[in-house]
């Protein structure tokens, strides 16, 4: 409610993934703490937005639209001043390489100024017209009301953003919770946050999802959810909402992306746009390749030329220069890792790559691992992180079988020089994805296109224009001239 806060409650530790050496041997770095804030504390940051929002009669929904854009540029112009706080912590926090960092924050401050151009377009677009014979029509885009904004660790900045700068925009008041890991660097916007909006417009909250999080649903105060996370996460709360049919959901989910090379494909560019695919970030990105069905004609050369290729990416700390290995944010992840790949070499397949599935600490070297089949966790389970399952594949009618019965349905690459068997796959997968990539990866970006999803994959479009649409509705006004 436009104040920092004052705690004297309970914290909890914000450790790195990173281990340094010391006398006593490797040490995970503590980086500080957040504070565990309770359903109380939590809800009385609900209140505050619902105050601000004040059933649509608060002044900040009523702001005219360039008004709340001057709101925000004065927001963009003090969180440029933090690019070396964020970009530190994003290595810090979440083991991001240092070119990544910077491009997280520059493309977040690029969606931002792409969010403010889109919306003074769409505004002017918002003009009078004749609605029929004798009535004036006038359309209004008017914001939802309360918004709660929750991010992904992998984007702790982007995603999150891309979800909080258009509710913002758009006239809601917000309450936003960082995300789990990739916590603390929000900490230098804070002040940012509070000296460019009007108090209660947003309000961040710290601590377990399941107290507050689950608080702030159960009130039914919310009026939009925007959630970048697991499919069960947003399922589990949407349902403790009290009107579920009056929330807006804008939800990025669960996605297991195929990557599909057919036989006439082009060896070096689908191996060169895989292994980025699958493996930047570490394989931490919703978007990533997480399933490789490659035609058996062309296999043995493609596990040759991507071990190859991935013997050359370099393993370290994210600041180092060219380091694009680097060691896992979650705890637990690197046995979650070891009991798929367990599982994966139990049931006959075999380590394609030198060191692949080596660990130490909260590093884990990249695995390449093949033939995958249908009865291994690998073949359906989202890994997000390091390993690289490989399907051979004979015939087309398996991988077609694999998208049409997935739970998931982000995106998916298709890898191939043939328009003949590419037209009549696009044309079956195109009910099935949000996105089709023709030799080359998954990915969200340019910010400005659709990102969605089909089944457990996402629930509505975001994008710098979806977003938009996505946090407010418009408002008809007909005048009839007596
Ligand atoms: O984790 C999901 C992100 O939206 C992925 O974005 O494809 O640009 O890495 P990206």
């Amino acid at each position: 409610n436009g104040e920092l806060l004052r705690w004297d409650g309970p914290l909890a530790p914000v450790r790195s993934p990173i281990f340094l050496a010391t006398d006593e041997g490797d040490q995970q770095v503590t980086l500080g703490s957040t504070p565990l804030l309770d359903a109380d504390a939590a809800l009385a940051a609900l209140d505050a937005a619902v105050a601000a929002y004040d059933n649509g009669q608060g002044e900040w929904p009523n702001l005219r639209v360039a008004e709340r854009i001057t709101h925000v540029e004065r927001f963009l112009a003090r969180m440029r001043e933090q690019r070396t706080a964020v970009v530190k912590l994003l290595m810090w926090e979440i083991g991001k390489n240092l070119k990544d960092s910077e491009k997280e924050f520059d493309r977040t401050c690029d969606y931002i100024v792409d969010t403010i151009e889109a919306l003074k377009a769409l505004d002017r677009r918002s003009s009078r017209f004749e609605l029929e014979q004798g009535t004036l029509g006038q359309i209004r885009r008017v914001p939802l009301g309360v918004a709660l904004c929750m991010g992904p660790y992998n984007y702790p900045l982007n995603e999150t953003f891309t979800t909080l700068i258009p509710a913002l925009i758009m006239g809601n008041t917000v309450v936003f919770k960082p995300a789990k890991f990739g916590v603390l660097l929000i900490r230098p916007l804070l002040e940012a946050f509070r000296d460019s909006f009007p108090p209660g417009v947003i309000n961040v909250i710290y601590g377990r999802g399941r107290e507050t999080v689950s608080a702030l649903m159960a009130s039914g105060k919310v009026d939009v959810f925007a959630f970048i996370g697991t499919h069960s996460g947003a399922a589990d709360l949407k349902k403790l909402h009290p009107r579920p049919h009056r929330l807006r959901a804008a939800l990025g989910l669960d996605a297991k992306n195929p990557g599909i090379v057919l036989p006439s494909v082009d060896l070096d560019n689908a191996v060169s746009e895989a292994i980025t695919g699958a493996l930047s970030f570490n394989g931490q990105r919703c978007t990533a390749l997480k399933i490789l069905f490659v035609h058996e004609d062309v296999l043995d050369s493609f596990l040759d030329k991507f071990s190859a290729k991935l013997a050359e990416l370099k393993p370290g700390m994210p600041w180092e220069p060219g380091v694009a290995l680097t060691p896992l944010p979650e705890p637990g992840k690197v046995d979650y890792l070891k009991g798929l790949l367990e599982d994966a070499l139990a049931k006959g397949a075999k380590i394609i790559n030198a060191g692949g599935g080596e660990s130490r600490e909260s590093f884990f070297y990249p695995a390449l691992l093949s033939p995958v089949r249908a009865d291994m966790r690998l073949y359906n389970e989202e890994q997000f992180g390091p390993l690289v399952p490989v399907v051979p594949y004979r015939e087309l009618d398996e991988v077609i079988d694999y998208v049409l019965q997935s739970d998931y349905g982000q995106q998916l690459s298709l890898f191939g020089n043939d328009p003949a068997q590419i037209g009549p796959l696009v044309d079956a997968f195109v009910n099935q994805v949000g996105r089709i990539n023709i030799n080359a990866q998954c990915q969200r970006g340019p910010d400005s296109y659709p990102f969605n999803g089909r089944k457990n994959s996402a629930e509505g479009t975001l994008s710098v224009h979806d977003a938009l649409r996505t946090f407010s509705i418009r408002t008809l006004v007909a005048t009839r001239f007596t």
